[in-house]
């Protein structure tokens, strides 16, 4: 459990009473008593009203808040307010302004605009982070340390310049490696001196936010701009560290947020936290995939849902409410797919500035008589209900699906063969393959143990980093089942070709060798057509984007395409490699075909969904003691029924007793005990 002062799961948010006045924040404390709130994070945005100047540190209204907040019996996520500098520094040093991709130096506005190699902005994110934990490290209200705020975004700048030089020198040691990686004979780009290599932006290499025209240099850009920043965060992190070893820091994630390899910063984060916004029209699968991720950047460890909000959004082009009943569901899905805290953002609405038109617990008009605030309010009373018991509680795959930010990052620098490409898209389609017949799967990275696994899954897995190919292997060999798509095994981790046929480094145990890929228009279709009835799968099913012509070498075709001059070659290949077998998926299938296949593919490995529920039901599981909960959430607006089977479970949230045919409300959530 995060902390044993709170034995429960956490329920607050975003909390900043220095845009108000004291009777406002009385009111507040008296309302998050109704409401069961218990932890807000703050903080966040304050480092000007924390440090007026270069020496001036003023924290006594931080003392006040936090002691007024504890008495009240809420705790603490600290922030340390680093998440916008103060405008005077940006003044005074202007090295801690970015500058963007098109070379333009920014002037103060906004936040997250610290250049991450600025000397300015980490010597006194440090120092403040180092103030802050030295002050607080022993009061008892704070339970968890936050860091910055949603790191991201990049710089261009010649300090980011020079810092990529030493970054760069120290991964390759010498210009001859250098040029070797990045293949720079082509185009005659070969460097002699490391001060010739300059940052790829759109005054160099790369033409807008997709393309560049070296792949390696970009790559290694992307890598050293996520190294810089969890640098930062590494800085504040010791800093607190220094203060309170035993101190739980995180800092917000984003889900799918390309900038990041969150894999590599998850090593330093006690605790994942996230922020979650789905619009109304976010897929729910698309939501739990997220969820996922989080939990799988960590191998399972449950995580913070930091921010939410509780009815809508400022800054997309719609902001729609959530329907009533959505932000309750919303939390608990969040909670079936590990997390162990459900927080907003933000407990009250500001006046000024661009959110005041974001949802908050607390809105406008001030009091408890909404709708938002009574549905925060009654999850808050079944949290306090609920307390420990999920707590720590694990959610068990026997599935796993490969994500992996070199990849991405790679396949989405590419020029060609495809604009119409998108990782994360892929990925989704494998994901809700499972997540529609409630067969519970795992995100993990290509570090990950996959012995606990029968089946992995990794779409478009185009980057084969060094080892990765064996480690497959003898999954595969040891009996797991394997699958993988088109533009898999095509480069290694420098976006170099390996060549000798693709899949280049997967093809023996693929058993395929591809020979061309060809690219068709949005409108452009084919077919992949069953050979023979392969579980539910049998006849033709439309496919696009990409088509591998691949030639088997040992695997069984499973399915070949309908059309045009490669009508004919395999379209779905399945190879036996030791005691397991290698699937090949060679085009982009309409979504019921994967969900057939991965039905089949499941169902051979034994591997049973949580439960059979009606379409819109997703059914989502976390095990803890021996004891399974399975979460049971109604997407559909109407009510459903499922059956339990000789299941007899009790409702964790209305503690009535279950079995035989159950009905569930539209947007209703059941919590099985079994
Ligand atoms: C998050 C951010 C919060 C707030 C929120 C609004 O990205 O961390 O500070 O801006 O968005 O949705």
């Amino acid at each position: 459990m995060i902390s044993t002062k709170l034995p429960k799961m956490f329920y607050g948010g975003d909390y900043n009473p220095e845009q108000w006045d004291q009777a406002t924040h009385q009111e507040d404390l008296r309302m998050f008593k109704l409401a069961g709130i218990d932890i807000a994070t703050i903080n966040v945005f304050s480092w000007a009203k924390n440090q007026p100047d270069e020496i001036t540190y003023n924290f006594g209204w931080l003392d006040e808040l936090i002691d007024s907040l504890y008495e009240s019996g809420v705790y603490v996520c600290l922030a340390t307010s680093t998440g916008a500098h103060p405008a005077w520094m940006a003044t005074k040093y202007p090295d801690v302004l970015r500058v963007d991709k098109d070379g333009r130096k920014r002037k103060f506005g906004g936040r997250h605009n610290s250049c991450p190699n600025s000397p300015t902005y980490r010597l006194y994110s440090e120092r403040i982070a180092d103030k802050l934990a030295e002050r607080y490290k022993d009061h008892p209200a704070v339970l968890v340390w936050h860091v910055s705020n949603e790191y991201g975004g990049d710089c261009y700048c010649d300090n980011c310049e020079r810092a990529f030089r030493v970054w760069l020198k120290e991964k390759y040691q010498t210009l001859d490696q250098l040029n070797r990686a990045w293949n720079t004979a082509f185009w005659g780009h070969t460097f002699y001196d490391w001060d010739e290599i300059v940052l790829p932006s759109n005054l160099s290499e790369e033409w807008g936010d997709r393309y560049t025209n070296f792949q390696g240099i970009s790559l290694d850009y992307s890598r050293f701009n996520s190294d810089s920043m969890l640098n930062c965060y590494k800085l504040e992190y010791n800093a607190i560290k220094k203060h309170v070893p035993e101190s739980v820091v995180t800092t917000n994630l984003m889900g799918f947020f390309k900038q990041l390899d969150y894999f590599k910063w998850a090593k330093y984060m006690d605790i994942i936290s996230w922020d979650s916004y789905p619009s109304l029209t976010t897929p729910p699968s698309e939501t739990a995939m997220a969820n996922d991720l989080m939990r799988g950047l960590k191998d399972g460890m449950p995580f913070m849902l930091m921010e939410q909000t509780p009815s809508q959004q400022n800054w997309q082009p719609y902001n729609s409410l959530k329907r009533p009943g959505v932000m309750r569901l919303q939390s608990y899905q969040t909670v079936a797919h590990g997390a162990d805290t459900v927080m907003f953002f933000q407990l009250r609405r500001s006046i000024g500035a661009c959110e005041k038109y974001h949802g908050a617990v607390i809105e406008h008009v001030g009091h408890e008589n909404t709708r938002v605030f009574r549905e925060v309010a009654q999850l808050g009373e079944e949290l306090q209900r609920i307390g420990d018991r999920l707590l720590d509680s694990r959610a068990d795959a026997k599935a796993a699906i490969v994500f992996d930010w070199d990849n991405w990052w790679a396949i989405e620098k590419s020029s060609g063969p495809t604009i119409a490409l998108n990782y994360v898209q892929q990925i989704h389609k494998y994901y809700a393959a499972f997540y529609n017949r409630n067969v519970q799967v795992d995100m993990v990275s290509v570090d990950t143990d996959l012995s606990a696994y029968d089946l992995v899954v990794a779409p478009v897995l185009y980057m084969v980093k060094p080892g990765f190919a064996e480690k497959l292997e003898a999954f595969v060999e040891n009996g797991g089942t394997f699958l993988t798509t088109f533009f898999s095994g095509i480069v290694n981790e420098n976006d170099l070709v390996t060549v000798g046929g693709y899949p280049g480094e997967l093809r023996k145990m693929l058993g395929i060798w591809v020979e061309e890929i060809d690219a068709l228009f949005p409108d452009q279709k084919n077919k992949v057509v069953l050979k023979d009835k392969f579980g539910k799968l049998q006849g033709s099913y439309e496919c696009g984007m990409l088509c591998d012509l691949l030639h088997t070498e040992g695997a069984e075709v499973i399915a070949e395409y309908g059309e045009d001059f490669y009508k004919g070659m395999p379209a779905v290949t399945r190879h036996t490699f030791g005691k397991g077998e290698a699937y090949y998926v060679a085009t982009d299938p309409e979504q019921c075909f994967l969900d057939e296949l991965i039905e089949k593919i499941t169902t051979d490995k034994g591997i049973q969904p949580n439960l059979s529920a009606p379409s819109g039901v997703e059914v989502s599981r976390r095990v803890k003691d021996g004891i399974s909960y399975l979460f049971v959430l109604n997407h559909n607006t109407e009510i459903v029924s499922y059956d339990l089977g000789q299941l007899e479970a009790e409702d964790l949230i209305s503690g009535h007793q279950l079995s035989g045919t159950v009905s569930i409300e539209g947007r209703d959530v059941q919590i099985l005990e079994v």
